[in-house]
This record gives structure tokens, C-alpha cells and sequence, in this order.
């Protein structure tokens, strides 16, 4: 591109390779068009206080988390939600792609909350929670509960689950019938909260921000190993059957073998784009359940 003289430096057309440039300063073009400099990413972790809107504005006009980013100048957006009546960690970051998968359902990073309930759950309870409770949007999947302590007419748990739907935990324990109080989230996939005091942020030290980035490259990479390998059994399965090949040496009229015509039916089913209800027709959906399924 440089040699191609398609790079401006204030306006004057560069050629040599390697010159340098001063991002804050100088102004780069390639063909013509500005080129913003490289944000680094920056990654905060904030305590929610109660009272507090997790976005940063409010049509509203409610105090929001960007109020209290004091001295933050980069432009970092928070990682999912908290209702405004409930506290805790929350993440912000300038990284988009990193924060898109943090909140994917199909990547399920865990989320722990404390929280304070109205009376006792009996053990049938927890393990409604734990099993999945069925709420207007559907079963919630399994969640781990543990019992912290009781007070009074009321006791505290702790519960992680690995979704994001709406006021979930609230919706939850409100399925159980025990209302939900109190909710601070104290745990984000390898994040937790420790000593962080109400309103007050920090910037993610470099083990954390590791921590985030190898979670979710670990997610990313387990489901393109999981996508390479149905795409792998779909194709070996789909061109055994249109060579009309038996799985496995058949018996002399045993049956087992396809005709011609059940062949290419049975084939144009395996691998038609319309086959949703085929387990090796359907594109992977989810990382920790579909092999077994697949290959069962
Ligand atoms: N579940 C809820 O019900 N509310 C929150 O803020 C977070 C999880």
C-alpha cells in the first residue's frame, strides 16, 4: 500500500517503508480515508451500588454507571446487565468482541449472585432451582445453589447460573415462591468481586484480563472444534450413503444395505439445509452437548 503511494501522512503521500508516525499528532490516510488510531483495550471492574442504571444513559434520567467512571476517558461500555435495584460487579470494556461473546447464551459464562430471599428453601426447592424452573420464556437450565445462612423471616444463598435472561434470578426464586430481597452479583466467569466497596471501580489487573480473554478464547475455539467435527461426520456420512456403502461388511441378504433409491433419499434427508429435526443436519448449537448427541 505504501509502495502503491495509497498512504498520506499530514496530507504528503509517503513511500518509504517503515516511516514512523505519532498517533496522537499526525493525521494517516489510506486511499483517502482518516485512520483512527488503536485504542488499547481497557477493562474495569465496577461495583454496582443499588439505585444505580446499568447503561450508560437513562431516557429517564436516573444516575447511570458512566457517572461514576471518574477519570476514565476511554469510551468502554458495560458487559450485560444488572437491574438498577441490584448491586454488585459489573464489567466494562472498550474490547467489543470480547464483551459480545462474555454476554452470548451459547458461550455460558458463569454468574454468581448472593442473595437474600423471604423465608427458608426447603431442599426440594434447591433443587427445582438447580434442575431448572419453568418460566414464561421457557426452563431455565441448571443452576447451582448453596445455602449461605438464615435471618430471621428471611436467608441468604448463593447461585450461579449460566444464562442472562431478564431479571432471571428474581423470576427464579419467585417461581419457588421465595421473593428475592437482596441481589449482589459477586462472581463474572473468573471475576470476583472481593473488596471492592460500593461505587467504586478498578482498572482489571493483567491476570484477570488474561483470565476474560483465555475464557472466552477457550469457548470460541472448543466450538469451532465442535462445528470442524460435525462438518467432518456429516460429510463421511453423507458420501458413505450416496456411494451406497454399508457402515460395515453386511451379511448376504441381510437387508442391511441400501438400495439405490433409499440411498439418495436417505441422503438428500442428511444433508438437506431444510432438515432441521436431523440431528447430523443441524448446524452445532451448542459446545458441551452436541457431539454426544451427534455421535450417539
Ligand atoms: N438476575 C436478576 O433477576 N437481576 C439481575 O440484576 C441479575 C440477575
Amino acid at each position: 500500500m505504501i509502495a502503491q503511494g495509497r498512504v498520506t501522512v499530514n496530507g504528503k503521500v509517503v513511500r518509504e517503508l517503515g516511516t514512523r508516525v505519532d498517533p496522537a499528532r499526525d493525521h494517516v490516510k489510506v486511499n483517502g480515508r482518516h485512520l483512527e488510531p488503536v485504542q488499547p483495550h481497557a477493562y474495569i471492574m465496577l461495583n454496582k451500588p443499588k439505585g444505580i442504571v446499568s447503561s450508560l444513559s437513562d431516557p429517564e434520567g436516573r444516575p447511570t454507571v458512566k457517572d461514576l467512571l471518574h477519570g476514565v476517558s476511554v469510551r468502554v461500555f458495560p458487559v450485560g446487565r444488572l437491574d438498577s435495584d441490584s448491586e454488585g460487579l459489573m464489567l466494562l470494556t472498550n474490547h467489543g468482541d470480547l464483551a459480545q461473546a462474555l454476554v452470548h447464551p451459547r458461550y455460558h459464562v458463569p454468574k454468581t449472585y448472593l442473595i437474600k430471599v423471604k423465608g427458608v428453601l426447603r431442599d426440594e426447592e434447591i433443587k427445582s432451582l438447580e434442575r431448572g424452573v419453568e418460566l414464561e420464556d421457557g426452563v431455565t437450565s441448571p443452576a447451582r445453589v448453596k445455602k449461605v445462612r438464615k435471618a430471621e423471616q428471611n436467608s441468604w444463598l448463593e447461585i450461579t447460573i449460566h444464562e442472562g435472561r431478564k431479571h432471571q434470578v428474581k423470576r427464579m426464586l419467585e417461581a419457588v415462591g421465595h421473593p428475592v430481597s437482596k441481589l449482589i452479583r459477586v462472581r463474572f466467569g473468573p471475576l470476583t468481586l472481593r473488596d471492592l466497596a460500593a461505587g467504586e471501580f478498578r482498572y482489571l489487573t493483567d491476570r484477570e484480563a488474561n483470565a476474560v480473554r483465555d475464557l472466552v478464547r477457550d469457548r470460541t475455539s472448543s466450538e469451532t472444534r465442535e462445528q470442524n467435527h460435525s462438518a467432518r461426520n456429516k460429510a463421511r456420512v453423507s458420501s458413505r450413503l450416496t456411494r451406497r456403502e454399508p457402515p460395515s461388511s453386511p451379511r448376504p441378504g441381510s437387508g442391511s444395505t441400501l438400495s439405490s433409491a433409499e440411498g439418495s433419499r436417505a441422503s438428500a434427508r442428511l444433508s438437506s439445509p431444510k432438515s432441521g429435526s436431523s440431528d447430523l443436519g443441524r448446524a452445532t448449537p451448542h459446545p458441551s452437548r452436541g457431539s454426544m448427541r451427534r455421535s450417539a
